[in-house]
C-alpha cells in the first residue's frame, strides 16, 4: 500500500441514509406485451421484469429527487442542516443549464451554505457523486457535515422499441457520512473504466433514449470485467472478491436479466473461464451462487424497471429491508455501469446494525400505492410528456392522478418551472 492509500484507508465512510421515491403509476408487462404482440414470457422471463413505474405529468426529475431526499433524512432522523453537499445524478435533467439540485435544495430547506451541483453520466451519475462525496469527505473538507446524493430518473424509450419493456421512473436518495448506517464503502479497493462506446444515448433534440441494445450488453459486461480488475490491482487481499466471501453482489440493473448476466461474468471472472450452463457442474454453481447473492434482491426492480442511475442502489434498498440479519459485517460487492461509457467495481462492509432500519426503508408501500394502468392510458401519458416542459403549456393536475403530499410539478410559466402546492395552476391551461 501507498502512503496516500494508507491515510485515506484510516477515514471510514459510506453510506448512512436512504430513502426511495417512486412514480405514482404502473403498467403490467403482460398487458404491455400483449398490447404490442409479444409473448408475454419475453418480457417476463426473457427480460426478467413484471411491471414497470410510470411517471404522471406531475411527476419529474426534481419532484421525485425532492421526496426520496425527504424520506432519506425523516427516516434517518437526519436534520437538514447537517447537509453540506447535495448531489443529483440523472440523465434526465430539467435544464440544460441549471441543476435539478437548485430546487431539490430549496424544497428541502437545505443550508445555503450547502454546496449543490448535477452529474451527469447515463445510469452512472449517481456512482459518480458517491464516490465524489465519500472523497469530499474523506479529504476533511466537510467540516463534520454530511453529503445528500441522489439518483433521479425517467427512463423513456418510445411507444413499440425494443427498448420499451426496460422503461421506468423513481428516485433513490442516499446520506453519505463518515459513521455511517447501513454501508461503509472500502475506498481503497475501487476500480475504474472508461471507454467512448456508442451503445445508448440521447441527442439533445430527443426525450427517448437511442440504444444499440445488444452492442450495450457487451459494453456493459466488458465494463464489469475490466473495472473488477481494476479493483482487484489495488486491493492487497484478494480473497475478499471470492464470491464465496461475499454476502451480496449488486449491479446495475436495467431490467433484472441484467444482473443476472452480470453475475455470470462476475463467477467467469473468479473462475478464469466461460461458465456451460447446459453442463449441470456449471449450472449448479451458478444457480447456487445467483440465488444467494444477487436473485433476492431484484424484486423490486422487477416492479419498477429502469430507474436509470438509481437502480442499482434500489436492492440495495431491497437488500436491507429484508432484514437479514446474518449478513451483518459482511463485504458486499457493487458495479456501476453508464452507457456511452463509464463503470465502478467496489467492495463495502454491510455495517453491524444496518438490519435495524428494514422497516424504515421498506419500498413495500411505496409500490402497492402506485395506480394501475391501461396500456392507454399510459400512451397517453407518454403523448403529454412531450407538451408537459413547453412554456405556458399544459398544467399537470396532482389530483386527477390521485397524488398526495406537497411536491409535485405543475408546468412552466414564464420559462421558469413550478414546483409544490397549486398556486400557480390557475395561470397555466389544464390538462383535463
Ligand atoms: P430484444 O432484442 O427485443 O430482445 O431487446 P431479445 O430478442 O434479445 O430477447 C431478450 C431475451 O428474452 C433473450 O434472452 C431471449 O432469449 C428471451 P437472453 O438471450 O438475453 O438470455 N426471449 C424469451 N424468453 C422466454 N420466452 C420467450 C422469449 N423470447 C425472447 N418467448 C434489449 C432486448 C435488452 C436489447 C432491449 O430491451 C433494449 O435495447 N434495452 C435497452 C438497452 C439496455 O437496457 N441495455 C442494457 C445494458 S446497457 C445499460 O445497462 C445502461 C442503461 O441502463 C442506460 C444508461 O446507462 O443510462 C441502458
Amino acid at each position: 500500500m501507498t502512503a496516500e492509500t494508507q491515510t485515506q484507508s484510516k477515514i471510514k465512510v459510506g453510506i448512512d441514509a436512504m430513502g426511495f421515491s417512486g412514480a405514482q403509476c404502473y403498467i403490467d408487462m403482460v398487458d404491455l406485451a400483449k398490447a404490442r404482440g409479444v409473448d408475454p414470457a419475453k418480457f417476463i422471463v426473457g427480460i426478467g421484469q413484471k411491471q414497470m413505474s410510470v411517471a404522471t405529468p406531475c411527476e419529474d426529475t426534481v419532484s421525485m429527487a425532492a421526496l426520496a431526499g425527504r424520506k432519506a433524512l425523516e427516516s434517518f432522523n437526519i436534520d437538514p442542516s447537517e447537509i453540506g453537499t447535495l448531489i443529483i445524478g440523472t440523465e434526465t435533467g430539467i435544464d440544460h443549464s441549471k441543476p435539478a439540485t437548485a430546487y431539490v435544495h430549496e424544497l428541502l430547506g437545505l443550508p445555503t451554505n450547502c454546496r449543490q451541483f448535477e452529474t451527469k453520466h447515463a445510469c452512472y451519475g449517481a456512482t459518480a457523486g458517491l464516490t465524489s462525496a465519500a472523497d469530499w469527505i474523506s479529504s476533511g473538507r466537510a467540516r463534520g457535515r454530511k453529503a445528500l446524493i441522489i439518483a433521479s430518473d425517467i427512463a423513456r424509450y418510445g411507444i413499440d422499441t425494443p427498448g420499451e419493456p426496460t422503461q421506468g421512473a423513481g428516485a433513490v436518495a442516499m446520506v453519505v457520512s463518515e459513521n455511517p448506517r447501513l454501508f461503509e464503502l472500502d475506498m481503497n479497493c475501487v476500480g475504474d473504466f472508461s471507454s467512448q462506446v456508442m451503445d445508448f444515448w440521447r441527442p439533445l433534440y430527443s426525450k427517448y433514449a437511442f440504444a444499440d441494445g445488444h452492442y450495450s450488453i457487451d459494453c456493459y459486461l466488458e465494463a464489469l470485467a475490466h473495472s473488477l480488475k481494476d479493483a482487484q490491482s489495488v486491493s492487497d487481499d484478494l480473497d475478499r472478491f471470492k464470491p464465496d466471501n461475499l454476502a451480496a453482489c449488486f449491479y446495475h440493473v436495467p431490467f433484472v436479466k441484467m444482473a443476472r448476466k452480470a453475475h455470470t461474468c462476475f463467477l467467469e471472472q473468479h473462475i478464469d473461464r466461460k461458465l456451460d450452463l447446459q453442463d449441470v457442474a456449471d449450472k449448479e454453481i451458478f444457480t447456487k451462487s445467483y440465488g444467494e447473492l444477487t436473485a433476492p434482491w431484484l424484486s423490486v426492480n422487477a416492479q419498477v424497471g429502469n430507474i436509470y442511475t438509481g437502480s442499482l442502489f434500489l436492492s440495495m434498498i431491497d437488500f436491507i429491508s429484508q432484514e437479514n440479519r446474518d449478513l451483518e459485517n459482511r463485504d458486499i460487492s457493487i458495479f456501476s455501469y453508464g452507457s456511452g461509457c463509464g463503470a465502478s467495481f467496489m467492495l463495502a462492509k454491510v455495517v453491524d446494525g444496518a438490519m435495524d432500519y428494514a422497516q424504515a426503508l421498506n419500498p413495500r408501500a411505496e409500490l402497492d400505492r402506485r395506480q394501475k394502468l391501461t396500456i392507454e392510458e399510459y400512451e397517453k401519458i407518454v403523448a403529454l410528456a412531450e407538451d408537459i416542459d413547453m412554456n405556458d403549456g399544459l398544467a399537470p393536475d396532482p389530483a386527477r392522478w390521485n397524488l398526495k403530499g406537497d411536491i409535485f410539478y405543475l408546468g412552466t410559466h414564464n420559462h421558469s418551472r413550478q414546483y409544490g402546492p397549486q398556486s400557480m395552476r390557475g395561470q397555466l391551461q389544464r390538462v383535463s
